[in-house]
């Protein structure tokens, strides 16, 4: 396997004010890296600070403490102003709610990062929507095709800038079985034609076996890698 490391995390601190005198330490010094072209799952009990970390990573969120390299950059040394460039061009986010805009339809909303990126690819919207196998949907609103096919519409949202990652909390958290299948499956195969990193956090445990590395968080640093 190729080892390239394309992220790579530094004793990053994070924790939450619940009362005025009451601090929640959520995460307490996570290294972690990520190598190119691999499915790492993220595991842990809820509440245990995985989507804390997934936000992180995707600079969503800033820690208290530590540091986040994408390529050995130093991301947070970054103005809001590129971290927001950085964001839509590097990083894919799916969620597990599909987040699609209901008023357009779904080749409007795999266009959308690709507009703000200021790079309108109808092309590689059309080269997705077929990876994913929705070519026969593209003109349809969000509230006119099944939860899984939202889900894998976002799935080709989250591709259409060609980041060097996506990033996934729990994709399949809201889909039934059938459809958490399709979505695994999909996952694996756009890895394997486009060889993109994907950092997924689920709570399926069959999907979590089938991934490259199995990441577990528990009380606030990571058990094993
Ligand atoms: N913005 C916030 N303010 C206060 N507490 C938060 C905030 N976000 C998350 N938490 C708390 O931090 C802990 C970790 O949350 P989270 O990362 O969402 O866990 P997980 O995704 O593993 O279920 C939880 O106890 C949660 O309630
Ligand atoms: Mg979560």
């Amino acid at each position: 396997m190729n080892r390239e490391v394309i992220i790579k995390t530094e004793k990053i601190v994070k924790s939450y004010d619940i009362t005025k005198t009451n601090r929640l330490e959520v995460l307490k010094g996570i290294d972690l890296e990520i190598y190119k072209g691999e499915i790492a799952a993220i595991v842990g009990k809820s509440g245990a600070g995985k989507s804390t970390l997934l936000h992180i990573i995707g600079t969503l969120d800033k820690p208290d403490k530590g540091k986040v390299y994408f390529d050995s950059t130093d991301v947070f040394e970054m103005s809001d102003k590129q971290l927001s460039s950085f964001r839509n061009k590097s990083v894919g986010f799916i969620f597990q709610f599909h987040h699609l805009l209901p008023e357009f339809t779904v080749i409007e909303n795999i266009l959308i990062p690709s507009l703000i990126s200021g790079h309108r690819n109808r092309e590689a919207a059309d080269r997705i929507i077929s990876e994913v196998g929705l070519s026969d949907r593209i003109n349809h609103k969000p509230s006119e095709i099944s939860g899984g096919e939202a889900q894998r519409v976002a799935i080709a949202r989250a591709l259409i800038n060609t980041p060097k990652i996506v990033l996934a909390d729990e994709p399949t958290g809201n889909l039934d079985t059938e459809n958490a299948e399709s979505v695994i499956d999909l996952i694996f195969k756009l890895r394997e034609r486009l060889g993109q990193t994907f950092v997924i956090v689920t709570h399926n445990e069959e999907f979590a076996q089938r991934c490259d590395r199995i990441i577990k968080i528990a009380d606030g640093i990571i058990i094993n890698s």
